[in-house]
């Protein structure tokens, strides 16, 4: 069986810590496609070095024309720019928006049949920009959010347990911005809900720091934003798109009436397979969940319209 092949648009930090990871899990060649002359053609070439060394096969190679991210199966998009301290993500807006329209162009003359994941921010409109100008069916455009925002709010409950990340899952859904929703009621910790383990106020803590964990990743950083924990996040999507895993995972997706929601991308759980998103999961979420959710589809819906605005679409 020929090797899959991933192809990465933007090879910053995310985009090398992609191809590092999908090439140590042998999930297929990789394409680092970047703007940037000779900067993904020597990712790549480091790259290459580490496979005799760690015993992966897959081809890498760094490029700055779009052919060569041809009849590519998976396109993972985190071109344009990273957050500095004090920016939000809706600050990113203008400039990304010229990016993504450009890279939607690339990949739908040259992979015209992938699954694209987007990663690039203000996510929840980025990902709505990418979907409408490929043309793509929804469900082979999704967004990077959920998977993030979830295993942050997972590591620092075992931190406060002292537990495997292993025994705790959750689930932060809606918006990828401050105002996300860790879903306390689905935070689970070797099969107890979390509520039984800790403090209601000090979850309170905990969750405030899930919704900011971004921005203190940036303010610390001072020049970009977070890398590893992102690349993880797009890697595992894609392992499951390619090895049709079905699993369950909360992601960006075009709602088309789940959630009482029609026409936006928002976070919510789904089932990734061979089939990209297979299915939504629709959960009934308790009365204070479903206002948080509610809050944060606001500010999704201002900034699409602000995205349309400088996209110049009614
Ligand atoms: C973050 C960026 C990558 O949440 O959206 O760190």
């Amino acid at each position: 069986m020929a090797r899959k092949k991933i192809a990465l648009i933007g090879a910053g930090n995310i985009g090398g810590s992609m191809a590092h990871l999908a090439l140590l899990k042998g999930l297929g060649d990789v394409v680092m496609f970047d703007v940037i002359e000779g900067l993904p053609q020597g990712k790549a070439l480091d790259l290459s070095h580490a496979g005799p060394i760690e015993g992966f096969d897959g081809n890498v190679i760094g490029t700055n024309k779009y052919d060569d991210i041809a009849g590519a199966d998976v396109c993972i998009v985190t071109a344009g720019i990273a957050r500095k301290p004090g920016m939000s993500r809706d600050d990113l807006l203008g400039t990304n928006a010229k990016i993504l329209t450009s890279v939607a162009d690339g990949i739908k003359k040259h992979a015209p049949n992938s699954f694209v994941i987007v990663i690039t921010n203000p996510l929840d409109a980025m990902v709505t920009l990418m979907q409408r100008a490929l043309g793509f069916p929804k469900n082979r455009v999704v967004g990077q959010s959920g998977i993030l925002d979830s295993s942050r709010y997972r590591s620092f409950i075992a931190k406060e347990l002292n537990v495997s990340v292993k025994s705790v899952h959750a689930m932060v859904l809606g918006g990828h911005g401050d105002d996300m929703v860790p879903v306390r009621s689905s935070c689970i910790v070797g099969g107890v809900p979390v509520e039984k383990l800790i403090p209601a106020k000090r979850l309170d803590e905990i969750e405030a720091r899930v919704r900011n964990a971004g921005g203190e990743v940036v303010a610390l950083l001072k020049t970009g934003s977070a890398y590893f924990s992102p690349a993880s996040a797009a890697i595992q999507m894609t392992d499951d798109f390619l090895f049709d895993k079905k699993e369950i995972l909360p992601c960006a997706a075009l709602l088309e009436g789940e959630y009482g929601v029609s026409g936006y991308y928002f976070c919510v759980p789904v089932m990734i397979g061979a089939g990209g998103v297979e299915k939504v999961i629709d959960i009934n979420l308790n009365a204070a969940d479903k206002k948080a959710f509610d809050e944060s589809l606001s500010h999704v819906k201002d900034i699409v319209q602000a995205m349309n605005r400088v996209l110049g679409v009614a």
